[in-house]
């Protein structure tokens, strides 16, 4: 995730860009840059780092010019550095763009170019639409924009500039988010409304393969026909605060919220040019006689799910260890060992620790990491990346779903090569991942149910998780998910231990959430449900079993009636090796609105930081 910024008008661009940049940081902060249009060139400043290097950078130079655009940058392809930063002009200095996306098919776009002999200065996906722009104009830029939207594959919002049109600033998009300001002094392009909420309140929200023409007094739109289209004014009422939040209250439901498309994006990832299915091709998994699987936090919890995973698909035996544990236990790896790493920010001290250690050991090492070009990315053998974008709630949300959907894919390919699954298996399990942004928005447009759970359950001492086999996993991460932002003690069991200790906890309304979806093991989990509810606890049922239903008015006094110590949250349907990702939302969202109806500071969550790069 980028942001990118643009204005043509009175005023000098420079400061209402640097400005915009500061409203769209949290979008990523790898790099930055702006280009302004000179006399007879475009004056371009970037750095690698945060904004406030290229606001020192930009101390030193007298840029002024009535048209620009900037960019902020979160990495995905090629490592953060000054020359992959945005803005990327062409080889000929004649066309420049800010993106945020990627480019699927830069590779291809990329190879063409080079045969015609054009030179590319950086590593990223973006420059490739910038050299492609030159290649194309013919000497109108909305044309050139018309035919790069016809051969760019992936997801996109850009930001165009061309010298032989000294007035003319070009926004289109796909899949990536786009608004257009409009104000007295001039208008504006942005990833999103905060960035001109400073000079104005009146925005168009572009459409997918929309396209915007600024000039200094006027916008007009167009459809990939070169027809006019009409759009309509709206007037935002935000205030600055939730703004940048998206509108949200907190980056936390920001982020729960944006999961179909991050799990969407990763999914993606491993289609058949996509980045992550390269670096899979390159693990010869016929050399591996044993799976060992690290992180901390949620990130071993994603492991605990793969375990499952794996086993089920690969049969082979996976061992799930806490990086912290595996760094100083002189673990049994070898080379015949790969240890897969798993970590959201690649910075954690721990996980580092363990990767090093298992390299020691000639150990083939594969990270699953979501920040590109961190310390565990760089030094890991195989790195894939999961496509959530920065996550700023330090309880990670959706970098979490997308460690998940990396490791079913990779258990997945794994059991291809291993011959443990056929073709036709593998493409029907494919589907149902495929399946799984869509069944994910469902369970986010229904929260109601969870939202009045949640706020029946704030007096709550004690909350209990139980589930069994893959539902035991996610049972993990929901217990963690509520004890770091609710400040609410909570354990999660599986089902059948209950009754070796734990079962003396349970009082009268203790709270349970069962987690139900493992078919064959639904009577067995029900089953411990109904010992806790006979010793008064009140049981929350997350399950997409159509038994489920049925099993509301099946407890307490035999009656078909329901019983209020069972409620249910239903989950649609799903191949029950890939529910964690469903589940998940529910246990989520639970926790959010637990917290947020004790009133507490969500985001940020007392004694946690979201980088844990000490010991
Ligand atoms: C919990 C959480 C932490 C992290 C853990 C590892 O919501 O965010 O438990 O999962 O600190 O961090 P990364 O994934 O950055 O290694």
């Amino acid at each position: 995730m980028c942001g990118i910024i643009g204005y043509v008008g009175d005023r000098n661009a420079v400061p209402i860009i640097v400005e915009g940049l500061k409203k769209l940081e949290y979008r990523g902060y790898d790099s930055a840059g702006i280009a302004v249009y000179g006399a007879d060139s475009f004056d371009i400043v970037k750095c690698k780092g945060r904004l406030s290097e290229l606001e020192k950078q930009l101390a030193g130079h007298s840029l002024a010019s009535h048209m620009g655009i900037g960019h902020t940058r979160w990495a995905t392809h090629g490592e953060p550095s000054d020359v992959n930063s945005h803005p990327h002009v062409g080889s000929q200095n004649k066309i420049v763009v800010v993106h945020n996306g990627i480019i699927e098919n830069y590779q291809q776009l990329k190879e063409r170019l080079e045969h015609r002999g054009i030179e590319f200065a950086s590593q990223t996906d973006s420059e490739v639409i910038a050299q492609l722009a030159e290649y194309y104009y013919n000497g109108d830029l909305l044309d050139t924009v018309i035919h790069l939207s016809t051969a760019l594959e992936g997801s996109y919002a850009c930001g165009i500039m061309c010298l032989d049109e000294p007035d003319t600033l070009i926004a289109f998009r796909k899949d990536n988010p786009l608004i257009i300001g409009v104000s007295e002094h001039g208008q504006f392009i942005a990833s999103d409304v905060p960035a001109v909420l400073t000079d104005t309140d009146k925005v168009y929200y572009l459409d997918d393969k929309e396209i915007a023409m600024l000039r200094k007094d006027s916008v007009q739109f167009f459809n990939l026909d070169k027809e006019p289209i009409e759009k309509t004014l709206e007037t935002i009422t935000w205030s600055f605060d939730s703004a940048e939040k998206g509108g949200y209250p907190h980056f936390m439901l920001k982020e729960i919220m944006e999961q179909p498309k991050v799990v969407r994006d990763t999914v993606q990832s491993f289609a058949d040019d996509g980045e992550n299915a390269r670096i899979i091709e390159k693990l010869d998994i016929a050399n591996f006689d044993k799976v060992v699987i690290a992180g901390c936090g949620s990130a071993y919890n994603a492991g605990v799910v793969a375990k499952y995973v794996f086993e089920q698909l690969c049969r082979m035996s996976v061992e799930v260890e806490l990086a912290s544990e595996f760094r100083y236990k002189d673990a049994i790896v070898d080379e015949k060992t790969l240890v897969i790493l798993i970590s959201q920010s690649g910075e954690t001290a721990d996980t580092i620790a363990a990767l090093r250690e298992a390299k020691s050991k000639g150990a083939a090492t594969l990270a699953i990491v979501n920040v590109v070009g961190s310390t565990i990315a760089k030094e890991v053998d195989f790195c894939l990346y999961t496509i959530a974008g920065p996550e700023i709630a330090v309880a990670t949300t959706k970098a979490f779903s997308a460690q998940l959907i990396v490791l079913y894919l990779l258990a997945l390919e794994l059991a291809t090569k291993r011959e443990n699954v056929t073709d036709e298996v593998r493409q029907s399990l494919r589907d149902d991942i495929a399946a799984l942004p869509d069944k994910i928005a469902e369970i986010l447009e229904h929260i109601g149910a969870i939202q009045k759970y949640a706020s029946e359950s704030v007096g709550s001492k004690s909350i209990f998780f139980i589930g069994r086999n893959i539902d035991y996993a996610i049972a993990l991460e929901g217990s963690l998910k509520l004890k770091e932002i609710s400040y609410i003690h909570s354990e999660a069991y599986a089902g059948g231990e209950l009754k070796h200790g734990t079962m003396a906890l349970i009082e009268e309304d203790t709270l349970v959430v069962t987690i139900a979806n493992c078919a064959s093991l639904y009577r067995k989990i029900m089953s411990n449900a109904e010992q806790v509810i006979s010793r008064g606890a009140k049981v929350l049922l997350i399950s997409n079993n159509p038994e489920a239903k049925k099993s509301v008015g099946e407890f307490g006094d035999g009656s078909s009636e329901p019983d209020d110590r069972l409620s249910l949250i239903s989950l649609p349907e799903i191949n029950e090796l890939f529910s964690p990702s469903l589940s998940i939302i529910a246990l989520q969202l639970f926790s959010y609105y637990v917290a947020a109806n004790k009133g507490l500071d969500i985001d940020k969550p007392r004694n946690l930081a979201k980088s844990v790069t000490v010991e």
